[in-house]
């Protein structure tokens, strides 16, 4: 059987993009609450006030949840619905809801896979420093204790950060995301280290704090390549190119943003307990001065390698300087945002992520973005979200039959959703959300979905006589 029978068959959510209430129960402000009130900030002045009312719809969800047959839910927690200050009193209505999520989850057989920071920093720690405060990785450390003491007793599986890639170089190098900062690159590099402090002192909290023994990830953005042929030299050079982090070719806040947008500076750290060479070539001048303690306290001991992976680059050899990043070819598939399909990424990204990282693999996320509007029976037929989730997942079965340990895929994302940005204009979900009358309707990609997990969790059906070989449970 090419998925394991303990397979972590999920899908993903975050905090501000669903639940709404922004301001209910004692809610303090986050910046994502302020800066969507911008002019121009957003598609439309799109805000996740109401989002799809997953605060109040939260059963509705859970039942749909079981329906699919998700055997596990990431959400993320909102930092300021527990904390509204960030730091200081605790909001037990904010926990009475997570409290409440949960046991509707376990009850439906669903284990909860909670992300502690996915980008809605309190608004009253943004006005003390945020990430370039050098209190933050203690006021997160804080956090951390309050949310696992709280549910350890029925949550097993925690993420610290959700991609720092984006959260540091969207938000505060090009200010295309809350809380809308263009900072110079020095300043980029030390709340990024503040966030990565961060992750290691939550990783220490939630082992001290939790109930039952924890298991333990982050979810970077897994940016990664896949090589043009199968030939080694290829090969080597998408392995390469995956790793590779290059020096801005100016200040220009858009400069600045790609260069932050790499795997090794965020993982390396995390994983592997120093920046990688090549970045502190790339970045040399602009990276701050810390004390060797810090990166032993961000290499904590994790329990898998999660990462968020949409697509990847192609790359061949070359023998002047490694690789050649290649245009897709005329006329190449990409989605509604603009990103290419490129199937195999989670074979080519899971491979070497686990070669270098040597833990077990979870995707935290895959997904397909569309602009969708339902047929005249109130139905969303998106085939291509169907075929796109299944020939991704062929890279995932490719993996395990050549013995690479994926645990877990996490569709992204369970609903429609705010997707930051953009707004409500695109729409990832399994489900569709009316945001007029905020009813949910599961798109064919849930049931497609749904039949993947079920055809997965029967009987392992024997190899087929002649070939002994495993038969594709994706077909
Ligand atoms: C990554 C982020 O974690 C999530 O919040 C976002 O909606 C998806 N990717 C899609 O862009």
């Amino acid at each position: 059987m090419p998925f394991p029978e303990n397979f972590i068959w999920g899908a993903a959510t975050a905090s501000y993009q669903i639940e709404g209430a922004h301001d209910q129960d004692g809610k303090g402000p986050s910046i994502w609450d302020s800066f969507c009130r911008i002019p121009g900030k957003t598609y439309q002045g799109h805000t996740g006030d109401v989002a799809c009312d997953h605060y109040h719809r939260y059963k509705e969800d859970v039942a749909l949840m079981k329906s699919i047959g998700l055997r596990a839910y990431r959400l993320s927690i909102s930092w300021s619905r527990i904390l509204p200050e960030g730091n200081g009193s605790i909001n037990e209505k904010g926990i009475s809801f997570y409290d409440r999520l949960i046991d509707e989850l376990l009850e439906a057989n669903i284990e909860p896979w909670i992300t502690l920071y996915h980008w809605d920093l309190p608004l009253a720690l943004h006005y003390q420093g945020g990430w370039l405060s050098p209190n933050s990785p203690v006021w997160f450390e804080k956090y951390t204790r309050v949310v696992v003491k709280r549910l350890s007793d029925r949550v097993r599986h925690w993420f610290t950060i959700n991609e720092p890639q984006v959260f540091i170089g969207l938000g505060y190098a090009k200010g295309e995301h809350a809380p809308g900062w263009k900072l110079s690159f020095a300043e980029c590099l030390q709340a990024g280290h503040n966030a990565l402090l961060a992750h290691g002192r939550s990783v220490l909290a939630i082992r001290e704090e939790a109930a039952s023994d924890p298991l333990i990830g982050a979810s970077p953005v897994g940016i990664c390549a896949r090589p043009k042929t199968e030939k080694l030299i290829d090969i080597d050079a998408a392995k390469t190119a995956t790793f590779a982090v290059s020096q801005p070719k100016d200040h220009s806040p858009r400069e600045l943003q790609g260069a932050l947008w790499n795997s090794a500076w965020w993982m390396d750290p995390l994983f592997l307990g120093k920046y990688p060479e090549s970045g502190l070539k790339a970045f040399h001048g602009f990276v701050p001065a810390f004390p060797e303690s810090d990166m032993e306290v961000v290499n904590q001991p994790l329990d898998f390698f999660g990462a968020n992976i949409y697509h990847g680059l192609t790359v061949e050899s070359n023998p002047h300087n490694g690789y050649t990043i290649l245009n897709p070819p005329e006329g190449s598939p990409v989605n509604s945002m603009g990103w290419d399909i490129t199937p195999d990424i989670l074979y080519w990204g899971g491979k070497f992520f686990h070669e270098r990282y040597k833990l077990p693999i979870v995707i935290t996320e895959n997904g397909m973005p569309a602009v969708e509007i339902p047929d005249e029976n109130g139905q969303i037929d998106d085939t291509p979200r169907a075929e796109f989730i299944k020939s991704y997942l062929r890279g995932v079965e490719r993996g395990l039959k050549e013995g690479l340990p994926f645990m877990g895929y996490f569709y992204w994302s369970f609903l429609d959703n705010f997707e930051w940005a953009y707004g409500y204009s695109q729409r990832f979900g399994l489900t569709h959300i009316d945001y007029k009358t905020l009813s949910r309707m599961p798109k064919k990609s849930s049931s497609e979905y749904a039949r993947i997990i079920r055809m997965n969790s029967l009987e392992s059906p024997s190899p087929t006589e002649e070939t002994s070989e495993m038969p594709s449970l994706l077909d």
